[in-house]
């Protein structure tokens, strides 16, 4: 039995949607950790290879557990399929490479994850696949990219770390104009605070080894589009190359999308009062949160986001060695470069996350030597104040 209705509410389709029950009745879902499956007959066995009967063939190509994770997150982003993938990275790659070859043109924002903009920047060149990196946030620059052979527009918003947005909207517009498909990294926003294929954009992409899992235990990730753009560019590709999750790992995020609205409910609102505490700072130069009014894309927030962010990016006054000293002071925030946990993280991406990019990239980013970002965690907001204003007295000292 399937339980699956397009009318509940995301809280609710994150807790019920997609369950697929087993004889058994099982009420947590049940982790199916085979990698083939038998048939009663030959016959039977031709037919499911014929695409004749539905059901499962081999894990690589899908298995149960996975299917309800997968089932699940279509209803919560409005998606009519989904493929799970071992990592986001695995997610972001797949989804841009299944639709290209040499030859063909790929229009990404500047503003991207180290990883990421890897992918668009070293290794789709390498194949004869052309790139042009662009400011994200200003649409005129996306515009001038467009190529006759522009097949791909890609983008994540708001950005790591500096937390820019791209108007999704008014880029998805002229993709279509364009003939070209637009790939979102919806990680920072979540689902449930954009949602990129209302806004226009043909394929959503996450890491879900951030707030999906959201207890930092396993890596994952998910793309998710039309069930034509699936069967057309991915599903071959999602077959043959191999990206598939482990259905343990599957199971986890299941569980982790339970309490996905809670925690992205209390990250945020942890994340919005520290920000607002951290912006009265002396040794705080400026403080950039998509919930505060003085973001300088505040208008395009408004229009596609249903709330801030559980992320907040910040600059120390006295660069690295205030940034440094911060952290090092903080005690309940942990330095780590993860994201989306129930824990508070922080890092510093001039020497983490964006180590690799030169300082007129990171310059371009706005990274600075100061430049801190932390994600919000559930804990008591009134505790991680605290915390930062004793480790910004320590910082002084
Ligand atoms: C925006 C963004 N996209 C993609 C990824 C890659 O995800 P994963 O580490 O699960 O491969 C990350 C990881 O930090 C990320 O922040």
């Amino acid at each position: 039995m399937s339980t699956a209705n397009n009318t509940w509410r995301p809280a609710t389709q994150l807790v019920h949607g997609g369950t697929t029950r087993s004889h058994h009745g099982e009420t947590s879902e049940a982790i199916f950790l085979t990698q083939g499956f038998v048939y009663e007959t030959s016959e039977a066995a031709e037919a499911r290879f014929k695409g004749e009967t539905d059901g499962f063939i081999y894990a690589r190509y899908g298995s149960p557990t996975n299917d309800m994770f997968e089932r699940r997150m279509c209803l919560l982003e409005g998606a009519e399929d989904a493929r799970a993938t071992a990592s986001g990275m695995a997610a972001v790659s797949a989804a841009i490479l299944c639709q290209l070859k040499a030859g063909d043109h790929i229009v990404a924002a500047r503003a991207l994850f180290g990883s990421c903009r890897w992918v668009v920047e070293t290794l789709a060149p390498s194949y004869g696949i052309e790139c042009t990196l662009v400011d994200g946030r200003f649409i005129e620059n996306w515009e001038k990219a467009i190529r006759p052979n522009t097949k791909v527009f890609f983008l994540e918003s708001p950005t790591n770390p500096t937390l820019e947005v791209v108007d999704i909207a008014a880029v998805a517009k002229l993709a279509d104009a364009a003939g070209a498909k637009l790939v979102v990294d919806n990680v920072f926003a979540t689902p449930l605070l954009q949602k990129p294929l209302e806004l226009g954009a043909h394929v959503v992409v996450y890491s879900a080894t951030k707030h999906i899992d959201g207890q930092g235990r396993c890596l994952g990730g998910v793309i998710l589009s039309s069930k034509d753009w699936i069967d057309e560019h991915l599903h071959d590709y999602f077959r043959h190359t191999g990206p598939a999750l482990s259905p343990f790992n599957a199971w986890t995020l299941l569980k982790g999308i339970e309490t996905l609205p809670l925690r992205v409910r209390q990250q945020s609102e942890n994340a919005a009062k520290v920000a607002d505490f951290l912006a009265e700072q002396s040794q705080v130069a400026r403080v950039i949160y998509p919930g505060r009014s003085d973001h300088p894309q505040a208008d395009i927030i408004a229009k596609q986001m249903k709330g801030g962010s559980t992320l907040v990016c910040f600059e120390m006054k006295g660069g690295k060695k205030a940034a440094f000293a911060l952290q090092n002071a903080l005690d309940i925030v942990k330095i780590s470069n993860n994201l989306g946990d129930s824990k508070s993280l922080i890092t510093h991406p001039a020497t983490t996350t964006h180590k690799n990019l030169n300082e007129e990239a990171r310059a371009e980013l706005g990274i600075s030597d100061g430049t801190v970002r932390l994600s919000a965690g559930i804990e008591d907001s009134a505790d991680l104040i605290e915390d930062f204003a004793r480790a910004l007295k320590a910082v002084s000292a």
